[in-house]
């Protein structure tokens, strides 16, 4: 059980400004939404703490403005959204540094208001603190909806906690409850599957997760990396430059820790990711192809596995799933992951956006015991790191 501050059920919270720390970093293509689940997930919290008479400040980053430019990613965007999903005028605010803000919020007709990008002052991911005391001003109460976030020891998740009463929301406190029932009581054999790109990015979790699992599957780009260390051809494909000590090292603890390592066998290559796919050996794979998805045997020996697990954790996809040429892996291995969870065969807990959007694509998402959206937050709590976000919520 976590010992997080949390707002209490009958704290009057009637006339009160609560700035409201969400996570609407969600992808929009042409100014539109593509993806809602973050923001669906928060509705029934908002309007609960809305029909409690309290007026909440929405605030979020979305993207990485200070790395890319500022260019499509105003949160400006997401208000239409918003506006539908709750049924209510929004309102946004784009200068609301200065001290007339929180008493034009009070003596508003309205109770929903946006902040901008909160990344777009460098100051957020500094944890400025002057920067942070100015979040703070804008309200009476703070809380934390943004598991995902936590990692981030940013001025609108860490610094403004210093100058405001600060809570932990209610997906904070279920993220974690769930994540630590699953994990206290993990039957045996435990399965891992990892996809996505970048290995280096999931080393720290890949090593850590090896030592406790019995089997530990990679796909997805980064398994190109081990298809390399193994002296097959990678045509055109995505791979990590300069891994090869640290694929020794996984393999090297796998040994140690007598956990079963499973790359791909077979995989699906095209020319260009709009033309169809074919499933090859990896013996096969020519300097023109390009791996996009995991192949038939593989799918075929991945859920033998899964038919033997207990308990399984996946993060990252298995393939180009948002093509559907090449989604069949993530989306084969996502349906059975339902199939026998629903038969209460396994225990089955996803983390990640990608991954959420797979088995969303594989239409199973009824069919885990627990699927984070939480990508790096994610990752790091499984690492077992720290979270600065919650650190900061501690009772
Ligand atoms: C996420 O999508 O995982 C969160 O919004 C965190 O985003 P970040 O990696 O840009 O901090």
């Amino acid at each position: 059980m976590n010992n997080l501050n949390t707002l209490s059920s009958n704290e009057d919270i009637k006339g009160k400004i609560i700035f409201l720390r969400v996570d609407f970093n969600i992808p929009i293509k042409d100014g539109k939404v593509i993806d809602d689940t973050k923001i669906v997930k928060m509705k029934d919290i908002i309007n609960k703490l809305l029909s409690k008479k309290a007026k909440i400040i929405l605030c979020s980053h979305l993207g990485r403005p200070q790395k890319n430019g500022k260019e499509g990613l105003s949160l400006d965007q997401v208000k239409n959204k918003l506006e539908n999903i709750f049924k209510k005028d929004i309102v946004f605010l784009n200068n609301y540094l200065n001290n007339e803000t929180k008493n034009s919020i009070r003596q508003s007709d309205k109770e929903l208001f946006l902040l901008e990008n909160i990344r777009f002052h460098k100051e957020e991911e500094q944890n400025d603190l002057e920067f942070s005391q100015q979040l703070a001003n804008l309200a009476d109460i703070y809380i934390n909806e943004a598991f995902s976030c936590s990692h981030r020891a940013h001025a609108s998740v860490t610094g403004i906690t210093k100058f405001i009463k600060s809570y932990a929301g209610e997906t904070i406190f279920n993220e974690l409850n769930s994540l630590e029932k699953i994990f206290n009581k993990s039957n045996k054999p435990i399965t891992c599957i990892i996809g996505g790109s970048k290995i280096s990015t999931k080393i720290d979790l890949i090593s850590n997760l090896i030592k406790k699992v019995d089997f530990m599957i990679i796909g997805g780009a980064m398994a190109n990396n081990f298809i390399k260390y193994n002296n097959f051809q990678i045509g055109k494909s995505l791979f990590e430059p300069n891994k090869e000590e640290t694929i020794k090292k996984i393999i090297s603890i796998a040994k140690e820790y007598n956990c079963k390592l499973i790359i791909p066998k077979d995989v699906v290559v095209s020319t260009s990711e709009n033309t169809s796919g074919k499933n090859k050996n990896l013996s096969e794979i020519e300097a023109n192809d390009i791996i996009f998805d995991i192949g038939i045997n593989t799918i075929k020996s991945i859920s033998e596995i899964i038919n033997l697990s207990k308990t399984l954790l996946w993060n990252g996809p298995l393939g180009f799933f948002e093509k559907d040429l090449f989604a069949n892996g993530s989306n084969e291995v996502a349906k059975l992951i339902k199939i026998n969870t629903q038969k209460k065969l396994l225990t089955s807990i996803a983390g990640g956006g990608d991954t959420a959007a797979a088995i969303k694509k594989a239409k199973a998402e009824d069919g885990f015991s627990y699927i984070s959206t939480a990508g790096g937050a994610f990752l790091e709590w499984l690492e077992g790191k720290i979270l600065p976000g919650l650190k900061v919520l501690e009772k």
